[in-house]
């Protein structure tokens, strides 16, 4: 079932248009991550879902009520932005409560639900605690407390944990995994990690310049980008471009360009430009040309980078294109200037798009 429906929205500041016929479908519960560079827009689309700016056009629905002119108060989303900081002067459990109190309820019932809330976000022995006394992270989660206190049915969130170190991070990434799990509110995410998002999310709408490049779960933006953009923005990839061409024997179509020739055996007459996507995982670095009938580039080591699980070469192929593999680093580290080859097979290389 579809809880939240962004039908062709346009939004203009001025003479400027950050958002470009978006439309979205968002299922009740699901976790969503808005996902793109800086100034894509993702802020911007957070913003009119939340009521803070008005659409210049389309429509937003949510379960099947119009909401694109509602006020922000009408519509009761939990808001976790950046610089809706908590209030410095109250305590832990006051600024859990002041939604509640806002909406009129009993003592017993806001104290009931504070302490809930602070059980779910793990915080129960800081109840009494001001801001300035808690973590940044620790301060995050109150935040979420607050916006989530008063059950509402969508929680937006833009970027919660940008000012957070790496572990904290990590940390946050987790917690809210498990808030999600145990609530079934929908939550909407904005960041621009791409680990942060594939890590959380159920799908995530990658954007760019204020127009949605593709909506998919994690494992389909990475192994099939419908674009050159989500290609390169999730995740390393390296992108060939060339053409289709007939295949030899007739039989289909392969891929030739930037070096490279690809038996895809594809149906199909129609051939033209292509790019072609092979992830660095998918190409295995090998010290002599395989005699199984995967493809093999000769390559030259530029660089490694060691990981302790693993090192990311640059290399550089015969043409003079450079290209980016993993390697397995358990008995050593390919030098740079070794000659190898990069080895697979083509169902390994996707066509993007
Ligand atoms: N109030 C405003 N007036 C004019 N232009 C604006 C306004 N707010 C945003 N913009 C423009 O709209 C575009 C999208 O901005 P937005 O803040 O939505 O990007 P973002 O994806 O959230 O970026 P970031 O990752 O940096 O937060 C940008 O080009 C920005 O300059
Ligand atoms: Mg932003």
């Amino acid at each position: 079932m579809s809880s939240l429906e962004i039908s062709n929205v346009n939004k203009f500041y001025g003479p400027t248009q950050a958002l470009f016929d978006v439309s979205l479908s968002i299922g009740k519960g699901e976790f969503v991550t808005l996902l793109g560079p800086s100034g894509s827009g993702k802020t911007t689309l957070l913003k009119l879902l939340a009521g803070f700016e008005a659409a210049s056009g389309g429509r937003i629905t949510l379960g099947g009520r119009d909401i694109t002119e509602l006020k922000p108060e009408a519509r009761n989303f939990g808001l976790v932005f950046q610089g809706y900081a908590l209030f410095p002067h109250m305590t832990v459990r006051d600024n859990i409560a002041y939604p509640l109190k806002v909406r009129r309820m009993t003592r017993d019932q806001v104290e009931s639900r504070v302490r809930d809330m602070l059980e779910l976000v793990q915080l129960t022995r800081f109840i009494d605690r001001r801001p300035s006394e808690l973590s940044g992270g620790q301060q995050q989660r109150v935040a979420l407390a607050r916006a989530l206190v008063f059950k509402p049915e969508v929680l937006l969130l833009d970027e919660p944990m940008s000012a957070l170190d790496k572990k904290l991070r990590v940390d946050l990434q987790e917690e809210l995994r498990r808030i999600h799990h145990s609530l079934g509110t929908t939550f909407i995410n904005v960041t621009h990690d791409q680990e942060e998002a594939m890590h959380m999310s159920d799908r995530i709408a990658v954007m760019n310049h204020g127009r949605i490049e593709q909506f998919d779960t994690a494992f389909t933006l990475y192994r099939h980008p419908a674009s050159r953009f989500v290609a390169d923005f999730v995740g390393k990839s390296n992108i060939f471009s060339g053409e289709l061409v007939p295949g030899a024997g007739g039989q289909g179509l392969d891929f030739r360009g930037d070096g490279l020739e690809v038996r895809l055996g594809l149906p199909g007459p129609a051939a033209g430009k292509a790019d072609l996507m092979i992830r660095p995982e998918d190409l295995s670095i090998e010290t002599a040309a395989p005699a199984d009938g995967r493809t093999a580039l000769a390559a030259e080591v530029l660089q490694s980078t060691y990981s302790g699980d693993r090192a990311l070469y640059a290399l550089k192929l015969a043409n003079g294109r450079e290209i980016s593999a993993y390697g397995a680093a358990r008995t050593g580290i390919y030098p740079e200037g070794a000659k190898v080859f990069l080895c697979f097979a083509p169902s390994d290389a996707t066509l993007v798009g």
